[in-house]
């Protein structure tokens, strides 16, 4: 009981570090995800940030524009395959399905089974990281 009553007080520290960062204006939702959380993982575990985030002319990232979507400046090493030209923006998510890309991020494709074409990885992050991910990508809607 009092080992449990512990353990709860960081817990309750860290959810009110998620919403002191740049993301604090960001609407609390339904479907709750870690922001924090979710700055973390695309920002520095996955690297969506490094496709999703357009450039300054000197090739660094444009932290204005977060996640604004950028042309993929390459192609596709494999003669034939299917390549995307552009990562999408996806700051505040837009029109995209909360629930299809729960799944894109969960079983790397949406409901229907449409997977984005590389070179987006086919993700399979936990529920929980992604409901991270796509609660942080929502705080940045403009
Ligand atoms: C290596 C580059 C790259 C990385 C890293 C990357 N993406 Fe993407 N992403 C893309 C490209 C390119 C597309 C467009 C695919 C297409 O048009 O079919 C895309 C598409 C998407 C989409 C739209 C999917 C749909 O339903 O059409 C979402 C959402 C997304 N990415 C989120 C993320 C997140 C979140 C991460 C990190 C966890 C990430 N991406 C990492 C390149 C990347």
């Amino acid at each position: 009981m009092l080992l449990s009553l512990v353990l709860a007080i960081p817990a309750v520290g860290r959810s009110a570090d998620a919403g002191s960062g740049p993301a604090s204006n960001a609407p609390p939702s339904a479907s709750s995800g870690d922001v924090a959380r979710g700055r973390y993982l695309t920002h520095s575990v996955a690297m969506c940030i490094q496709c999703h985030t357009p450039r300054n002319a000197d090739g660094t990232l444009d932290e204005t524009r977060l996640f604004q979507g950028a042309a993929i400046p390459v192609e596709s090493p494999f003669k034939g395959q299917e390549w995307a030209a552009q990562a999408p923006d996806i700051a505040g998510l837009g029109s995209f399905d909360e629930e299809d890309e729960m799944s894109v991020l969960t079983k790397g494709h949406r409901r229907d089974g449409h997977a984005p074409k590389p070179p987006m990885p086919p993700f399979r992050m936990s529920e929980e990281d992604a409901r991270a991910v796509l609660a942080y990508l929502r705080s940045l809607a403009r």
